[in-house]
C-alpha cells in the first residue's frame, strides 16, 4: 500500500474524476489586473497542480459589480475569457482539475470600491465589520438579475474550461446573508421562515444547475455553522444542505463561520482540523461528497479524516502556498521533507487586508513562481560565506546561500540556533512556530552548512576566517527606556519571561502594548489557567459548572496591566491576529490601558500620566517590554574594516516582524 492511500485515491464530483482528495480552496490572492489572470496569477497554481493537488478552486470571482471589486478576477464579461483558458489549459497539462468560485458580497463590501454603488443584501442591515455601510435592500428585480449574474458567471466558467464551478455561499456572503434571519428582514417569501430564507440560495443553485445542465459539476461552499450570535447552527444548516443537494449541488464545501464571527476561523491558535465536526454532521446527512477546511494542515491529518469517513475530500488552502509540493512530497514518503504552514498570516492572509500581492513567511517563491524557478539558480562559484547569526534571517540567507552552492558557516553566540523564535513560539496559540525550526535544521543539515555554536565572533575571529562574504544576522536586544528606577529588582525585561528565564510574581504591570508586551500578558494570563486536557476531563467528568470552567480555562488569577502610550493596543500585531489576542486579554481579566505614558518605576509599582493626570499603578512585578534595537557592533566594526562584500539582515538591520527577516534572508542568499 503506497504513503497516505486514502488520501491519494481517487474521488467523483458528479461526474468528474479528481486524482485524489486534496483540493486547493478557492483565495483571493491580489495577483490580478482588472479582473484579469496575469502570468503570476496562472504560474502560482500550475505550480500547485504539478505539486499533486487533486482539484484547484480559482477565486472569488466577481460575478457582477456591485458584488465584487477590482481587485478580483472577474467573470462578468467575455473578455476575461481567454486568459482564464490559459489558467485551465495550465492546471489541465499538470493533471490537476479546477473550478471556479462564483461570488458575491452583498452587504460585505463598500460603495467606495464599486464605484460609488451601495452595496446590495437581502435587508438593509450593516456590518461593522466591514465600514458600516448600509446596504440597499434587494428589490425582486435585483434577486432576478444576481441569480442570471450567477449563470453567465457559470457558463463563462465552463467555457473558460473550467471542470466545476463552486458557489460561495459561506463566511457571510450574499447567501448567508439571506439564510441567516440576522441579516434576512425580509417580509415577501425570501423572508420569515428558514424554508423561504433558503429560498434565494437554492434558486442560485438550480438556475445554475440549469443553465448548465444536468451533468457539468456544481459545488457550493457553505458556513458549518455561522457562529455569530442568532445565526444558523450546524443542524440548521444540515437541513440547507438537503435542500442544496435536491437543488442539484455535487459537492458541498464546508468551512467554519462568518467573517463577522469572533470564534477565530484560521489564525494560528485555531487547533489544526478544529472545525471538522461541522463538516462530519452535514455528511451524516447527505448522498455527495463533503469537503473539509480549515487547518488541516498536514497530510496525516488529512489521511486519518478520510481514512475514518468523516469528509470524503480537505481543503489545504495555505498549507499549499507554503509547500505547493505538499502533495507530492507526502505521496512519494517524502512528508518529513514538507515546508509547514504555520498560519501565522503574516504574507497571505495580513496581505490581503493591506491590498498587497499575497506571498508567505515560509516560502519566499510564493507568487514570484516566474523570478524564482523551482531550482534556485547554482552561484556562478561556490564562495565562502560566513553568516553571523542564527535566527530566522541568519538561516535562511545560509540555507539558500548553499543550497546555491556556496560553502556557508554560521557562528551562533548561543548554545543553539533559533534566535528569537522561541520568543514567538511562547505565548499560548503560537505553537506552531515550534515547527519552523526543525524544518530549517534539516534543511542545514542537508545543504552542509556548518553551524558553530557558542561562537559570537570577533573581528579578528573573522579575518582569520577570511570569508568572501558576511552576513550579519545578530537580531535585536530588549531596550530599556531611560525611566526612573528601571533598574530597580522588581523590574524584569519581556524576552526573559518568554524564555522562561525569570518569573515574574504577584501583581504585574507591563510597560509597552505592542505585540510583545500583548502577547507576555497573554503568556502570563495563560499560566493560570487549566489547560485543555484538564478542561476536558473536568467537563466530561461534569466536577464543575460550565460557567466555573469558563472561568478556570480563561482567568489570569492575579492583576495584570499593559501600558501603551499609542492609542491602539497591539500596533504591530498583523490585522488577522490582533482581534484574537485582545479578546483572550479582555476574557482573561487583563487591564488595557493605551494613551499612558510612564514616568516611573516605584519599589511598588509604576506612575504613569493619561491626558495630562497622573496615575498610579500598584505593582510586584514591573516588565518592560518597549521594544528592540538592532544588536549592531559587529557590523559597524566589520563595516569600518573593510575587505568583505558585507550584508546586514532582519532585525540586526531594522526590527521588524518574523516575515520581513526571513525575506531578507531569502533575497540576501539569492543576491550572492
Ligand atoms: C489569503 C486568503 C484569501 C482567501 N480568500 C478566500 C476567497 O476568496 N474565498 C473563499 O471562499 N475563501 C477564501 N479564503 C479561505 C480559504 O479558502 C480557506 O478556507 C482557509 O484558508 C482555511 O484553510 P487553510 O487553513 O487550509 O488555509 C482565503 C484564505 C486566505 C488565507
Amino acid at each position: 500500500m503506497g504513503n497516505f492511500p486514502h488520501l491519494f485515491s481517487p474521488i467523483k464530483i458528479g461526474g468528474l474524476a479528481i486524482p485524489n482528495r486534496i483540493s486547493l480552496p478557492p483565495m483571493h490572492l491580489n495577483y490580478s489586473e482588472n479582473g484579469f489572470v496575469t502570468d503570476r496569477y496562472i504560474e502560482f497554481y500550475r505550480v500547485r497542480a504539478r505539486g499533486g493537488a487533486g482539484l484547484i478552486i480559482i477565486g472569488g470571482c466577481a460575478i457582477d459589480t456591485v458584488g465584487g471589486n477590482p481587485l478580483m478576477i472577474k467573470l462578468d464579461d467575455d473578455k476575461y475569457i481567454p486568459e482564464l483558458k490559459r489558467l485551465t489549459a495550465a492546471i489541465r497539462s499538470e493533471g490537476a482539475r479546477s473550478a471556479a468560485q462564483l461570488y458575491h458580497s452583498g452587504r460585505y463590501n463598500f460603495s467606495a470600491v464599486i464605484g460609488g454603488l451601495q452595496p446590495i443584501a437581502p435587508s438593509p442591515v450593516s456590518s461593522k465589520m466591514f465600514g458600516g455601510e448600509t446596504p440597499r435592500e434587494m428589490t425582486r428585480e435585483d434577486i432576478e438579475n444576481v441569480k442570471q449574474a450567477f449563470v453567465r458567471a457559470a457558463l463563462r466558467a465552463r467555457e473558460a474550461g473550467f471542470d466545476a464551478v463552486e458557489i460561495h455561499g459561506s463566511a457571510g456572503y450574499l447567501l448567508c446573508q439571506f439564510l441567516s434571519p440576522v441579516t434576512n428582514l425580509r417580509k415577501d417569501e425570501y423572508g420569515g421562515r428558514l424554508e423561504n430564507r433558503v429560498r434565494f440560495p437554492r434558486e442560485v443553485v438550480e438556475v445554475i444547475r440549469q443553465g448548465l445542465g444536468p451533468d457539468y459539476p456544481v459545488i457550493i461552499r457553505i458556513t458549518g455553522a455561522d457562529l455569530v450570535p442568532g445565526g444558523l447552527t450546524n443542524q440548521d444548516m444540515q437541513k440547507v444542505c438537503k435542500v442544496y443537494e435536491q437543488a442539484g449541488a455535487n459537492a458541498i464545501d464546508i468551512t467554519g463561520g462568518w467573517h463577522e464571527s469572533r470564534v477565530p476561523q484560521i489564525t494560528m491558535n485555531v487547533p489544526r482540523g478544529a472545525f471538522v465536526y461541522l463538516a462530519r454532521g452535514i455528511k451524516e446527512k447527505l448522498n455527495i461528497p463533503v469537503i473539509a477546511s480549515n487547518r488541516i494542515n498536514n497530510p496525516e491529518l488529512a489521511e486519518s479524516l478520510i481514512l475514518r469517513g468523516e469528509v470524503d475530500m480537505v481543503n489545504m488552502g495555505r498549507p499549499l502556498i507554503a509547500d505547493p509540493d505538499l502533495p507530492r512530497k507526502a505521496k512519494s514518503g517524502q512528508a518529513r521533507k514538507i515546508r509547514p504552514c504555520v498560519a501565522c498570516n503574516q504574507g497571505c492572509l495580513d496581505m490581503v487586508f493591506e491590498v498587497a500581492p499575497v506571498t508567505c513567511l515560509v516560502n519566499h517563491r510564493a507568487g514570484k513562481e516566474l523570478e524564482f524557478p523551482e531550482s534556485l539558480p547554482k552561484a556562478g562559484s561556490s564562495r565562502k560565506i560566513l553568516v553571523i547569526g542564527g535566527g530566522a534571517a541568519g538561516m535562511e540567507a545560509a540555507a539558500i546561500a548553499a543550497e546555491r552552492g556556496h560553502e556557508v558557516v554560521i557562528w551562533e553566540k548561543r548554545n543553539r540556533l533559533g534566535g528569537q523564535l522561541e520568543l514567538c513560539a511562547a505565548p499560548p496559540g503560537r505553537q506552531e512556530f515550534n515547527h519552523l525550526l526543525p524544518y530549517y535544521q534539516d534543511r542545514l543539515k542537508k545543504a552542509k552548512v556548518k553551524i558553530e555554536l557558542n561562537r559570537e565572533g570577533t573581528i579578528s575571529e573573522v579575518k582569520s576566517l577570511s570569508p568572501e562574504v558576511v552576513i550579519v544576522a545578530t537580531g535585536s536586544s530588549p531596550v530599556t527606556p531611560p525611566f526612573s528606577g528601571a533598574e530597580k529588582k522588581n523590574v524584569y525585561l519581556a524576552h526573559q519571561i518568554l524564555r522562561g528565564e525569570v518569573w515574574p510574581p504577584g501583581r504585574v504591570v507591563i510597560i509597552g502594548g505592542g505585540a510583545t508586551g500583548c502577547e507576555t500578558a497573554h503568556f502570563l494570563a495563560s499560566a493560570d489557567t487549566i489547560n485543555a486536557e484538564v478542561l476536558r476531563f473536568l467537563f466530561v467528568h461534569q466536577a464543575e459548572s460550565n460557567e466555573e470552567l469558563y472561568q478556570l480555562a480563561t482567568r489570569a488569577q492575579r492583576p495584570i496591566t499593559v501600558l501603551e502610550m499609542l492609542p491602539r493596543m497591539g500596533q504591530d500585531l498583523g490585522r488577522s491576529m490582533r482581534w484574537t489576542v485582545l479578546d483572550d486579554l479582555r476574557r482573561a481579566g487583563v487591564e488595557l490601558k493605551t494613551g499612558t505614558r510612564v514616568k516611573e518605576i516605584t519599589d511598588s509599582g509604576v506612575i504613569a500620566e493619561k491626558d495630562g493626570t497622573e496615575e498610579v499603578f500598584t505593582a510586584d512585578s514591573v516588565i518592560i517590554a518597549a521594544g528592540v534595537r538592532p544588536n549592531g557592533q559587529i557590523y559597524q566594526e566589520l563595516e569600518a574594516s573593510g575587505g568583505f562584500e558585507l550584508y546586514r539582515i532582519g532585525d540586526a538591520r531594522s526590527p521588524r516582524k518574523l516575515i520581513d527577516a526571513i525575506t531578507e534572508g531569502f533575497e540576501t542568499g539569492m543576491k550572492i
